[in-house]
Parts: C-alpha cells; structure tokens; sequence
C-alpha cells in the first residue's frame, strides 16, 4: 500500500507539485472541476484537531471540504481523550479506522510529525509553532492573482521570525523568489531553517533594517508580534516596535508593492490601519484564498 499524501511543510515537497496544489486551488476559485467530478471528495470525512484557536483555518477546511462533498469533524483538545493523555500515536491509529483525513493545528511540531507517522490517512498541518504552510499557499496564490508569477520577485518579511516567517522561507527556495527578512536578532528565524535555505542555494537574506528589507520589494509581509503560545509579551513588544509596517514603510517599498498578512491582525501593532486598509494591502483576498488553497491541498490529498 503506497504512503498517505502528507501535506506536513513545502521544504519536504516538489515545487511541481506545490505548483499542482496551487493550480487545482484557482481551478475550484474559477468554478471549474477538474477532477471533472462536482463532488470529488463524496463521501469522505476530515478530521480537524485544534490545540489551539483558529477562525480561517477552521471555517476555510470545514466549508472546503464540504464544497468538495466531504464531511469534517471538529476536536478541540479538551473534547478528546488526546487532553487525557492518550497518545498521539494511538490517536493516530483509531482516527486513521474513521476518517479519510487528518488536519491539526498543534503547539508542537513533533505532535504533527508523530501524528503522521502513525496515521494511514494523510495528515495536514494546519499551524505549528514551527510552521504554516497552507497559509503560504493562499499567499502566493494571492500575490499571483495580482502581480503575476511569483518566481524573480522580491518579498520583504518584516518582524518575527516566527511559523509563518519559515513557511516563507521554505517557499521562497521551492518558487525560487527573494525573500528578504527584517527581524530583531533575538526572534530570528531557526538558524536551521536558514542554512536549509543556503544550502539549496535559496536568495534568502536576514538583517534587522526593516527599510532596507522593504527598499523596492513587490511585497512586504508581516504578523503578529506575539504568537499563540508565546510567553515573553512585554520582551518581544519592546524588541518589535521598530519593525511596524506603517505608511513610510510601505511608500519605501513602492506603488507596485503588496502588503500581505495572514490574520488576525493587531492594528497599531505590527501594521498600521493607514497600510492594512491601504491601497497596498490584498489581506481579504489572502483570506478568502485560504478556501481556495484548502480545496487544491484538499484535492491533492485526498485522490
Ligand atoms: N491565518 C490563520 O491561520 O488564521 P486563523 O488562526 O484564524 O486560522
Ligand atoms: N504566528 C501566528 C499565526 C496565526 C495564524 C501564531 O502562531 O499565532
């Protein structure tokens, strides 16, 4: 029997078949099937794991899913025996007896890769503390729709070097783009991940000089300074302030720059109301694409 379709991170996927995933999801955003089936996922259910909140992730897999003509079970991590102290590898077992997929929104990178491990369905990541990747895919979906293809272009991630900053990273090498990353040197990027990025010969460069990340990027991007999970608040606010993406950021960067997010957002924090309701910011198209590349990794998964 050939191994599940993980969708765990894009470091460990083929840039073809990132480019497939992403081309199913904009055939389903233009209305076509091209699985030539309505219903392609008839039949089929997806279990959602959440330790931790969501709103996008959650409502973009569950109304995906059911689009394609699945069904979804939702668990939050009290409502199942996994708070208890079952195992994840157990857990992986039994959810593997019932349903056809696995997504989970974890606060370890471990839980997810011992859940794969241990599933005969494929699992999906829906946010670690390491990583984001179904996030990144609806980004560069996004950045496509509006400034073309991605590859040559120049991205400016601005603030933590957090999960989203490495899916970035990862998707900078697999796209082949510049990506340019403005962080405080104590919330850099894992160095790991970095020399990863090197050592594929990836244009991925980490400074601390916000201006000089954003100086003429087609796109400047950045999150929330303190993550789910995060403990040292007042540390990282201190840290962060210079990295706000505001006005005089944004008009360095360029008339042709895009200003992206993944959300929720924290106004008057990492990003100002003038730049995220600016005329630069495509963050309700990067939303609504978070359906759209649900439905293409959905697809990929699950055929
Ligand atoms: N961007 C994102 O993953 O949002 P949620 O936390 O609401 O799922
Ligand atoms: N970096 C954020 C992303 C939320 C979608 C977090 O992990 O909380």
């Amino acid at each position: 029997m050939s191994s599940p379709r993980h969708f765990l991170d894009l470091d460990g996927m083929e840039p073809d078949v990132l480019r497939d995933i992403l081309s199913l999801g904009a055939a389903y955003k233009r209305g076509e099937t091209p699985s030539g089936k309505d219903l392609p996922l008839s039949g089929k259910t997806l279990a959602l794991i959440f330790e931790k909140p969501s709103t996008r992730t959650r409502v973009s897999f569950e109304v995906g899913m059911r689009q394609l003509g699945g069904d979804v079970t939702v668990l939050g991590h009290t409502d199942t025996q996994l708070g208890r102290g079952e195992t994840i590898a157990d857990t992986a077992r039994v959810l593997s007896r019932y349903v056809d997929a696995i997504m989970i929104r974890t606060d370890c990178h471990e839980k997810l890769l011992d859940l794969a491990g241990h599933a005969g369905v494929p699992v999906i990541n829906g946010l670690t503390d390491h990583s984001h990747p179904c996030q990144i895919m609806a980004d560069l979906m996004t950045f496509e729709e509006h400034r073309g293809p991605v590859a040559g272009k120049t991205f400016a991630w601005v603030g933590d070097g957090n999960n989203v900053a490495v899916s970035w990273i990862h998707a900078a090498v697999k796209f082949a783009f510049t990506l340019r990353l403005a962080c405080p040197e104590s919330l850099s990027p894992p160095s790991e991940v970095l020399d990863w990025a090197a050592a594929q010969g990836g244009a991925v460069s980490l400074g601390n000089d916000a201006s000089a990340a954003a100086e003429s990027a087609d796109c400047v991007i950045t999150d929330t300074w303190v993550s789910m999970g995060d403990q040292d608040e007042k540390a990282r606010r201190a840290a962060l302030t210079p990295f706000q993406v505001d006005e005089s950021l944004m008009k360095s960067a360029g008339e042709q720059a895009l200003f992206m997010h993944c959300l929720p957002a924290h106004r008057g924090e990492e990003v100002t109301d003038g730049v995220i309701d600016g005329p630069w910011s495509v963050v309700w198209d990067e939303a609504e694409n978070r359906l759209h590349a649900q439905k293409g990794i959905l697809s990929w998964c699950l055929q």
